[in-house]
């Protein structure tokens, strides 16, 4: 059955937005938990825009089902990791300009930097997912670096309009089986929606979906355990 992890980054953009208390990710999660998440997903940037570092380790102490840091691969961020010990990292390019997480991780064209970074979560017990665009080299370049399990961007994907989906579906069932053939775990997230989610909880073998903002907007309508428990059921139909 596909697995949904709730990125709740954008409670905390909004908490930001004041620099107050409210609302808070941590009481959030436990509603997200209430709704079926699987798993609670947060990107802790360099910038620190959204999650902070107290909500990394607040939500380590709270949260019942599996916690996933998405973070760059950088000294300090595996420094982090490796003392608050999330369930699973998912390994993201990051530019402190960009508005989300633009394009997968170049693991094909880093692949000893991402290899190490990898090695040092894996050394404490630290699952490793790695965030690239649905291409061969990276997939192959992945499987190559000891982690479990690759994210397949979908950002193209979700962004296309009706005459260019079917080839960037296809792109994603392409890399999917791949994946799979290669031994990885296969995980997808970026710009997944109520609407556009199912051909991707569908493809063989999808054991992961990690999604916010469509989460998190629709919980401005109908509350956020309600709008988990619709994405669930979709993801699981
Ligand atoms: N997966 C990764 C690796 C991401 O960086 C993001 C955005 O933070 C997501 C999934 C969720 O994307 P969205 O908010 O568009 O659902």
């Amino acid at each position: 059955m596909v697995e949904l992890g709730v990125n709740i980054d954008h409670v905390a953009t909004l908490r930001q937005a004041r620099r107050t208390y409210e609302p808070d990710p941590v009481r959030v999660a436990i509603v997200c938990e209430n709704g079926g998440a699987d798993s609670i997903t947060v990107h802790l940037r360099e910038d620190r825009r959204h999650i902070q570092d107290r909500d990394l380790r607040l939500l380590r102490e709270t949260v019942a089902v599996r916690l996933n840091l998405e973070m760059a691969c950088e000294d300090e961020m595996i420094r982090i990791a490796r003392s608050v010990r999330p369930d699973q990292v998912t390994l993201v390019p990051e530019k402190r300009q960009e508005v989300t997480t633009e394009g997968g991780l170049d693991v094909a064209g880093r692949i000893d930097v991402v290899r190490r970074c990898v090695e040092q979560l894996l050394e404490v017990g630290i699952d490793v997912s790695l965030f690239v665009d649905p291409e061969s080299a990276q997939i192959d370049a992945s499987a190559a670096t000891g982690a479990g399990a690759i994210e397949l961007h979908t950002g193209a994907y979700a962004a296309a309009n009706h005459r260019e989906r079917p080839a960037k579906f296809a792109a994603l069932e392409l890399a999917g089986a791949r994946a799979i053939a290669s031994g990885l775990a296969l995980h997808a997230g970026h710009g997944l929606n109520y609407h556009n989610v199912l051909p991707v909880a569908r493809l063989d073998g999808m054991h992961e979906l990690n999604i916010g903002h469509a989460i998190v907007s629709r919980a401005i309508y109908t509350g956020m355990e309600q709008a988990v428990r619709e994405m669930k059921r979709l993801i699981t139909s």
